[in-house]
């Protein structure tokens, strides 16, 4: 079966997300909608036989399965309602930057049964699910403490680091913990005279005293991507800039040790964006979306409001 996929906003990350639509066998893009006539043409040249619009309005949604929101945060929210009336729709993180907006899209796909996505690509990366299994097994005893640092980002002006970067964070923790923290500290501020605050330090506890600590940051010389998983038995680093060798496991001799024993493992290195496209194909298919259920982004949006 091959889905119609509508695509709204071709700037800098549409075209990541349309490349991976175009790999796979199950989907087609059949419409792209762009305000900016430069996109448009840009976007021509990859989907020559595609139809292109610059308002979403004009969209034929009775020809369209899927609708990918790939328009500046300020938008997301209207143009989601807009077409979850009548399709299944993939939405950029962040969703909204307001939980009680969030809310109302997930009754509103509900009501109309339709499926909504959001791209939180981490989550569907070889070694955060790497880690999933880790944290499910207890191979390496309970897990005490996550450190994070997300540095180097293109500034952005409609949302502020933590709804741009932090939210990588706190949608890796909601999917591999399947838990909200009990409390949330944050201080958010800025190094550099731009609009929105640019850097951020992010304290979260959860259930069984487990402690997080973030630090985003879109000014740094370094792109770091870093988090490292402390358990009891071994620290895990998950660095996403490593091209292949993602996860390390540094083994302790003993509980009290600081020496540790490296172990290098084998992980799905394939491109999350790829895995997120084909969980939507099986989700449409399947008319399931497990991950999303049990409003996984009300949850994820409440704690960002929080910070
Ligand atoms: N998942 C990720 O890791 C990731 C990475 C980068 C960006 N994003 C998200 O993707 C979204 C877009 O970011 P971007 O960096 O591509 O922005 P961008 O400004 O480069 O692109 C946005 C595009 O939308 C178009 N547009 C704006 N208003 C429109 C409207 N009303 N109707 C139709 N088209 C419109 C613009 O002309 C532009 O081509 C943001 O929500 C951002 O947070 C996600």
């Amino acid at each position: 079966m091959t889905y119609k996929v509508a695509l709204i906003g071709y700037g800098y990350w549409g075209p990541k997300l349309a490349r991976n639509f175009l790999n796979s066998n199950n989907f087609e893009i059949t419409c792209i909608v762009d305000k900016s006539l430069t996109n448009i043409n840009k976007a021509r040249q990859v989907f020559p036989t595609s139809n292109f619009y610059k308002n979403y309005k004009m969209v034929k949604v009775d020809e369209i399965d899927l609708v990918v929101i790939c328009s500046p945060t300020k938008f997301h929210h209207e143009m989601a309602k807009f077409f979850l009336k009548s399709n299944h729709v993939l939405v950029e993180k962040p969703l909204s930057l307001n939980t009680k907006k969030v809310i109302e899209l997930e009754s509103f796909a509900k009501k109309n049964s339709k499926l909504l996505f959001v791209d939180y690509p981490f989550i569907f990366s070889g070694s955060i699910n790497f880690i999933y299994k880790i944290i499910k097994n207890g191979k390496y005893g309970k897990l005490l403490e996550i450190e994070s640092f997300r540095e180097q980002a293109p500034v952005r002006n409609d949302a502020d680091v933590v709804w741009d970067l932090g939210v990588h964070d706190i949608s890796i923790l909601k999917y591999l913990l399947n838990s909200a923290p009990i409390k949330v500290k944050g201080l958010k501020y800025n190094t550099a005279k731009i609009k929105k605050k640019d850097t951020a330090y992010i304290n979260l506890l959860y259930k069984d005293n487990l402690k997080v600590f973030i630090k985003n940051s879109w000014i740094s010389p370094v792109k770091i991507r870093l988090i490292k998983f402390k358990f009891q038995k071994a620290i895990i680093t998950c660095d996403e800039n490593e091209p292949i060798y993602k996860i390390k496991i540094y083994k302790k001799s003993n509980k009290y040790s600081t020496r540790y024993k490296l172990e290098v493992p084998d992980i799905d290195n394939s491109e999350p964006l790829y895995n997120l496209v084909s969980y939507i194909s099986k989700s449409i298919t399947k008319n399931q979306n497990p991950i999303f259920a049990k409003n996984f982004n009300a949850s994820i949006t409440k704690v960002l409001e929080k910070i």
